[in-house]
């Protein structure tokens, strides 16, 4: 049997299976998670199992354990890691979802449930691949797999890892499906990613609440401070002041971004999946550019002062935000994180006093074009796709892309197949039927092209 018929005859396992991984709360920002955490990578272990890993095993760490499998069948022939994860972001708001993020639904050919496409739905692709490549006596390479559980919290245990496993992890490029397509009629490559710098912010003022009318007025509220300290962050163009923010920005030739620009992008549809009037950020670039090529700020969070049912009046002693910023090469993560911490320092009036901690980051990437796992996936797109994929700067981050590159040496090849309307992070996630069953296929073309160019 060929590659395509056993994935058409095994279509209702491969999505019974996945739902079942689905079930499992694997959210790993929350402690009281930690068990499902193990659950979910036992699942991945044995789904790697079944579907023909000679060798499959738990990696303990300080964090969640990473699930590590292996198909060695000849030394001699190119071999192919695969990094995905199978924790999820934490699902809330609940009450803005239509069905229970952890009780999965199929509604029009698409599956609703955490981590359907970020990264459980396509992490499995490859574990169906790896089947579909077995049963058909058609797996052309090797194939180790690296499967964690910390991507949503920054992956601290996997630097780790990858430190300590050089040898084990040796290989000749890295696969992973946790990106997007531009559209199911228009298949593209990742060919960049932004890196990230996550702080937490801390304005204290007088030394306890204070009643808002007896005092305010003549005392500094945090909370106001707070928002005008973050609204100069930015100028009225959409540029960030902090000083030497963009001193290392790689600005590309008009030549490359022409050439960007001939991407199929639908603004309109873009503004009406948003349900915006406006799209709006830094002057001078596309929306496109905005998200891809240029780096940014945003408040993820902020707080402060009374929340609760009905009002208080009260002034309050203090206010907090978590502020990231997602960033473009040659732009360092810890560079910028210093250069924050200093600039929002300044920022701030005597009369309150600013901390600034720094949680986890990550630095961008960007992939060859030109590399021989790019053409093996271009070419196993045009396969299943039949059109040659764009290769597309996307605004996410996986950071350690990076770290991947520094301590193994190896390239990673993002192979993503969701769309950006599939809601990660956001009530509703879903993955479509259709991205889920040509993923597998185009993971199983790949195989084939890379190891005819790389052999
Ligand atoms: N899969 C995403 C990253 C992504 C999404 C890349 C869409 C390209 C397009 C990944 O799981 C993710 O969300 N990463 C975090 C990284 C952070 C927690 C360090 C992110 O981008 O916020
Ligand atoms: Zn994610």
């Amino acid at each position: 049997m060929n590659q395509k018929d056993y994935i058409s005859e095994n279509k209702q396992k491969f999505l019974n299976e996945l739902l079942e991984l689905l079930k499992i709360p694997s959210i790993s920002a929350d402690s009281k998670y930690k068990s499902d955490l193990v659950k979910a990578a036992e699942y991945v272990k044995s789904s790697l199992l079944e579907a023909g890993c000679d060798h499959s095993e738990l990696c303990p760490t300080e964090g969640h354990p990473i699930v590590y499998g292996e198909k060695i069948f000849d030394a001699s022939l190119p071999t192919i890691l695969v990094y995905g994860h199978y924790d999820v972001q934490p699902p809330d708001p609940l009450e803005l979802w239509d069905s229970p993020p952890f009780e999965p639904v199929i509604k029009n050919e698409k599956i609703y449930a955490r981590g359907a496409c970020d990264d459980k739905g396509q992490m499995f692709m490859h574990v169906k691949a790896l089947e579909t490549m077995m049963e058909t006596d058609s797996l052309p390479c090797n194939v180790k797999f690296m499967i964690e559980g910390e991507e949503e919290v920054g992956s601290d245990s996997l630097g780790d890892f990858v430190k300590q496993n050089k040898e084990k992890l040796k290989a000749d490029v890295i696969l992973i499906s946790d990106t997007s397509i531009i559209a199911n009629d228009i298949p593209s490559i990742t060919s960049g990613l932004r890196g990230l710098s996550y702080m937490e912010v801390k304005v204290v003022g007088p030394n306890r609440d204070l009643h808002s009318g007896v005092y305010g007025g003549a005392v500094d509220n945090p909370i106001n401070v707070l928002c005008e300290m973050i609204a100069k962050l930015k100028d009225e163009n959409g540029r960030i002041t902090i000083p030497g923010f963009y001193d290392k920005v790689e600005e590309l030739s008009e030549e490359v971004r022409a050439k960007m620009a001939k991407r199929p992008f639908d603004l309109d549809e873009y503004k009406s999946d948003l349900g915006i009037e406006e799209v709006n950020g830094e002057e001078g670039y596309s929306t496109i550019e905005r998200v891809g090529i240029r780096p940014t700020l945003d408040v993820n969070g902020i707080w402060g002062g009374y929340t609760g049912e009905g009002a208080k009046t009260v002034l309050p002693s203090e206010a907090q935000a978590k502020i990231s910023m997602r960033l473009v090469p040659d732009q360092d993560t810890d560079e910028i994180a210093d250069l924050f911490a200093k600039h929002f320092k300044s920022l701030a009036p005597k009369s309150v006093k600013v901390t600034v901690t720094k949680h986890h980051g990550g630095q961008p990437s960007v992939t060859d074009v030109d590399s021989l796992a790019f053409q093996a996936a271009s070419a196993a797109f045009k396969d299943t796709f039949d059109k040659e994929p764009i290769p597309s700067r996307e605004g996410g981050s996986i950071p350690i892309v990076a770290l991947f590159k520094e301590e193994l040496g190896l390239d990673s090849l993002l192979m993503g197949f969701g769309l950006d309307s599939d809601a990660i992070h956001s009530p509703n996630e879903h993955y479509g039927l259709f991205n889920f069953y040509i993923g597998i296929e185009t993971i199983c073309r790949f195989y084939q092209h890379f190891s005819k160019m790389a052999g």
